[in-house]
């Protein structure tokens, strides 16, 4: 198992591990939170004086969240950057051909890649991902889906939806696997 996103999929994950917010909006509450606006660069601060998203799971300043499960559980990942990413976040490949050849290392050996509500993200995984690997690319906008097969990843299963509600469906099928599925 491995994990591909940018710079901001960590940044609003920590964000709302370490404040509950993101960009300043409460996540339960739906509103947005006063001083809200610094959240994002205190949480991109917090990582770089811990030195890396897993030094501060170490430290136990990061406690929750997708990163954080990714350190605990070993799920090796690759975040690549891009001209328009606040801070970055010290794990946070800026250089651009070393942040492709980190994702192609990662795809090697997948047989099912799920690509979340990220155009970026997804056509270039796509674009590095061999024949025969099963792609399922979730969207909200049916344009982006129909991109990444117009774009060659002919292989891809397009999910028009929301991403929340296909996360949560997800966890509740597989909540349901049970034996020799849970431990696959
Ligand atoms: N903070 C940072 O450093 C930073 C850096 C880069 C990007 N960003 C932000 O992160 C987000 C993702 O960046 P990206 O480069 O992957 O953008 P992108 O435009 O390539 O992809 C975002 C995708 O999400 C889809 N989407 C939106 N709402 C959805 C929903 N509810 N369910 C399913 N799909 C949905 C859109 O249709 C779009 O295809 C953007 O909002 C961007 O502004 C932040």
């Amino acid at each position: 198992m491995a994990y591909w996103g940018g710079n901001a999929i960590a940044v609003h994950d920590i964000e709302q591990a370490l404040m509950g917010t993101s960009l300043g909006m409460d996540m339960q509450r739906g509103v947005s939170v006063h001083g809200g606006h610094r959240h994002h660069l205190k949480a991109i601060n917090t990582i770089r004086r811990c030195g890396s998203i897993a030094a501060a799971v170490d430290q136990g300043i990061l406690q929750s969240g997708v990163m954080y499960e990714c350190v605990k559980n070993q799920v090796p990942f690759s975040l690549a950057g891009s001209i328009r990413d606040d801070g970055p976040l010290p794990d946070t490949q800026m250089d651009l051909l070393k942040a492709q050849a980190d994702y192609a290392h990662l795809i090697e050996g997948a047989d099912l890649i799920l690509m979340l509500s990220t155009m970026l993200h997804s056509i270039g995984v796509g674009n590095m991902t061999p024949a025969g690997v099963k792609m399922v690319c979730v969207d909200i906008n049916p344009a982006v889906v129909t991109k990444l097969s117009d774009r060659g990843s002919l292989e891809s299963v397009g999910v028009v939806t929301d991403v929340g509600l296909f996360l949560s469906l997800l966890v509740t099928q597989l909540a349901k696997l049970t034996g020799e599925y849970a431990r696959v």
